[in-house]
This record gives structure tokens, sequence and C-alpha cells, in this order.
């Protein structure tokens, strides 16, 4: 299977960040459907779609964009997750620089199908350029009523703002991101069941749509074509339905985005990123660095797909796959991905606050050539205690990775711990050192 480029088949055309481009290319032809056909219809197109959230969790869109109340008593809201802090994700930063109208659109159709008011992007500070790309985008769009009043002389009217965060990977979890767009501190709220959900309660205690920019970019293409049509793109799979863009880096020798259809071999997802450089291929992290980590016997077989891929003790995410090579040493790999979820803890709960500040405690001993007897098993042990026990998912975040390095190189951890120093001597493993 080679690449199969839907929401990236004009990414390498400057002109399809004008809304001139993005016309001659097919663009806005979704949302001119989407108006002319019922609102629950739009929803039900994508149901039959198949299509999951890209944001990482991978839930049904449809039954987000179902569950807004159909009887309005209030305003509702369409928010953007573009925080993208998960390291080894880079997508949605290519989407907003080079097809910001996808967005817009994408945006713009759900807004109509929940009877959305309002849309706010939340854009992770650093994309100034897609924040730029995004803002001339949203103005055009303006200007040739394609948002505001009365979109294409229809009665539907929608806004559509921008916000940027300031750095926070926490902020890319929805009730946080929900809470900081609000000007509160950035820190996630109770969930259901203990809380409503979003679609009931959300922004400012209204009803909110929340989905990841690479979701709403799925959007147009869906309506345009027709569910059924985007259904058959990963129809092979057990219920992963269309295209996934991958942040492919590590040791290969073409780092980029790639978008392929679901259903095809993670080594083909190498191959695309031109192989691994270097040396032999040691391991792969499919899906963001808070995913487990696997090795070359699963990562020959595991074919992409949100089952498929939890069959080869791993998952989808948001698409960061990282490879390494045989001279990658695990432990300082482990310990540097640690220390990323330890700094961004927000500090709320006891469990991720504290357990993932004694995980570093352990590695930092490690990696320095002090590690005990016994540490493996703690590290392992106190991961239990932040997994599920934790406010947020950021807590599993922190845990599944160590968990993951253990489990799959534990002869590695056993070297250091006995020897004081890594079993690797390579420059891959300098890079990684403290
Ligand atoms: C700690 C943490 C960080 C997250 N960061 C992001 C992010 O940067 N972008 C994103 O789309 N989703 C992120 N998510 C997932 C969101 O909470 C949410 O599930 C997602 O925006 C829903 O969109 P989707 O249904 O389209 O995937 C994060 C979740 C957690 C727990
Ligand atoms: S799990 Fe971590 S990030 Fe989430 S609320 Fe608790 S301390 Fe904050």
């Amino acid at each position: 299977m080679a690449e199969y480029k839907l929401l990236f088949e004009h990414t390498d055309d400057p002109t399809y960040k004008t809304l001139k481009g993005y016309k001659s290319k097919g663009g806005y032809e979704g949302l001119v459907k989407a108006l002319k056909m019922e609102r629950q219809a739009v929803i039900d197109e994508v149901k039959t779609s198949g299509l999951r959230g890209r944001g990482g969790a991978g839930f049904p869109s449809w039954i987000k964009w179902n569950g807004l109340p159909k009887e309005k008593r209030s305003p509702h809201y369409i928010l953007c997750n573009a925080d993208e802090g998960e390291p080894g994700t880079f997508k949605d930063k290519q989407l907003l620089e080079t097809c910001p109208f996808l967005l817009v659109e994408g945006m713009t159709i759900a807004g109509y199908a929940t009877q959305g008011d309002v849309g706010y992007v939340y854009i992770r500070g650093e994309f100034i350029d897609g924040a730029r790309a995004l803002r001339r985008a949203i103005d055009e769009a303006y200007a040739n009523n394609l948002l505001g009043k009365n979109i294409l002389g229809t009665d539907f009217s929608f806004d559509l703002h921008i916000h940027l965060g300031a750095g926070s990977y926490e902020c890319g979890e929805e009730s946080a991101l929900m809470s900081s767009l609000m000007g509160e501190r950035g820190m996630p709220r109770l969930k259901f069941p203990h809380a409503p959900l979003p679609t009931v309660s959300g922004v400012w205690e209204k009803p909110t749509l929340i989905n990841n920019v690479e979701t709403y970019c799925c959007a147009p293409h869906i309506i345009k074509r027709g569910g059924e049509w985007y259904a058959t793109l990963g129809a092979g799979t057990k219920n992963s339905r269309g295209t996934k863009i991958f942040s492919v880096s590590g040791h290969v020798n073409k780092p980029g985005n790639f978008e392929i259809e679901f259903g095809t071999p993670l080594r083909e997802l190498l191959e695309l990123a031109g192989g691994i450089r270097g040396g032999k291929i040691k391991a792969c992290i499919p899906g963001g660095s808070s995913m487990p980590v696997i090795k070359p016997d699963a990562i020959e077989t595991a074919i992409i797909g949100y089952e498929e891929m939890m069959e080869a003790k791993s998952m989808v995410g948001s698409g960061g796959c990282m490879f390494f090579n045989e001279h990658t040493d695990m432990v300082m790999l482990c310990w540097r991905t640690a220390q990323f979820y330890a700094n961004e803890s927000c500090g709320k709960c006891t469990p991720c606050r504290e357990g993932t500040r004694w995980m570093i405690q352990i590695l930092d001993r490690i990696v320095a050539g002090n590690g005990q007897p016994g540490d493996k098993e703690l590290l392992v042990d106190i991961a239990n205690q932040i997994e599920g026990r934790s406010f947020c998912a950021l807590g599993d975040a922190a845990a599944w990775p160590v968990k993951a390095f253990i489990r799959q190189f534990p002869e590695e951890f056993d070297y250091w711990i006995e020897h004081g120093k890594s079993p690797i001597k390579s420059k891959e493993a300098a890079a990684l050192a403290p």
C-alpha cells in the first residue's frame, strides 16, 4: 500500500491556502451540500462513514455530534483541539499550515449539523505559522459569506475565533482546554459519570462539541463524497475507517507526515519514511510518546487500525510514530519520556502529581549509575498506582510508557542497575544521556 492522500491531497500546493485555490480543488462543495441537507442527515452521514476521533482516543465522532441537544435553549459551541502536545505528533501543525480551509469548512459543517453558533480553534501557542494561515482563511471566509451571518444566503450563522494556548500539554485534555479557554487555570474538570458530558454542559456550561483538527478535516470529504464511500477506506480492518495521518520520526531516513488508509501494515509506514537508518530496527512507539513501545516482531506484523494495533499491544493514539534503531538505550528513552509527563502533570491529583515525581527519582538514580535491586519492580508498582487512579488520562499517559519499556526491555534495566552504566555505547545513546 502506498500513501493515500485525502486530507493531504493538495498539501504541496500553496494556492490551496487561498479561497480561490481551495475552491478550485472542490473546496466548499461539502458545505454547500450539507446546507441543503437536514441537520440530522449530516450527522447520519458521519455515522455511516465510521469516523472516529483523531485526537487520540478514537471515539466515534457521530455520537458526539448527535449528543448536542436537538431542541435548542442556549448557544452551542464548537471547539477544535489544535493543541497537539503529544511528543512525536506534528500532523495538525501541517494541516493548519497547508489546509486551513479544510478545517474552517469542517467546523462550519459541524456547526450546521449541531446548531452551533460560535467556534473556537484552540491552537498550541508555538504554532504561529498555522495560526497565521488559519487567520487568513477565516478572514477570507468572512469576506465571502462562508462565515458570519446567514452563510451562503441560508438562515445558518456561525462565527469562528482563534485562541492561542500557552504551551501546556495538559491543555490538550478537553476539559482542561475548556477551562483554559474560559480564562481559568488549565486543569481538567470532573467528567461523566460524575458530571455531564460536554455535549450537554461544556464551555460556559453550554452544549459543546470538541474534536481534533484532523477529525474536522475529514468532514468536508465525508459530506461531499458520502459516508458510504468514506467507509470503504479501511474496510479490511475491524472498526477503523478512512485515512489516518502519521507523523513519523526517530531513526528513519525520511521523517515527515504520511497519510495512509487504515489497514496498512506498520512496516509499510516505515518504508514510506525511507526505512530505518543507522542500524537494525529495535523498537517503535506507534501513536505518540504515551503509547506502549513495541519490538521488531510486533512491528513486522502490526496492522494500522484501532483494534489491530491493540492486538499488537500498543495503540494508534494521535499518530506520532517513532522508530528506533538498535543503538538506542531504552532505559534513557524511558527516563526522557517519564520526565516529560512529570513536568506536564498539572498537580491536581495525588497519584499523578506524586507518582510521576517518584518515577523520575527512581529513573534519575538508575541513569546516574546508582540503581538499586528492586527498582524495576518499584517503578511498575508506582505506574500501577497511577494508571486508572488519576483524575485525567495524563496519569495513564505517564504510566503506560514506563510499564511498556520495562515489559519489553527488562534486560536493559537489569544491566543498568547491576553495572551502573548503559549496555549500549553509541551516539544514539549519548544523545539521550543526562
Ligand atoms: C493529557 C492529554 C492531552 C491531550 N492532548 C490532546 C491534543 O493535543 N490534541 C487533541 O486533539 N486531543 C488531545 N487529547 C484528547 C482530548 O482530550 C480529546 O479526546 C480530543 O480533543 C477529542 O477529539 P476527537 O474526538 O476528535 O479525537 C488529550 C488528552 C489528554 C488526556
Ligand atoms: S492526572 Fe495529572 S494532569 Fe490529570 S488532573 Fe491529575 S495531576 Fe493533573
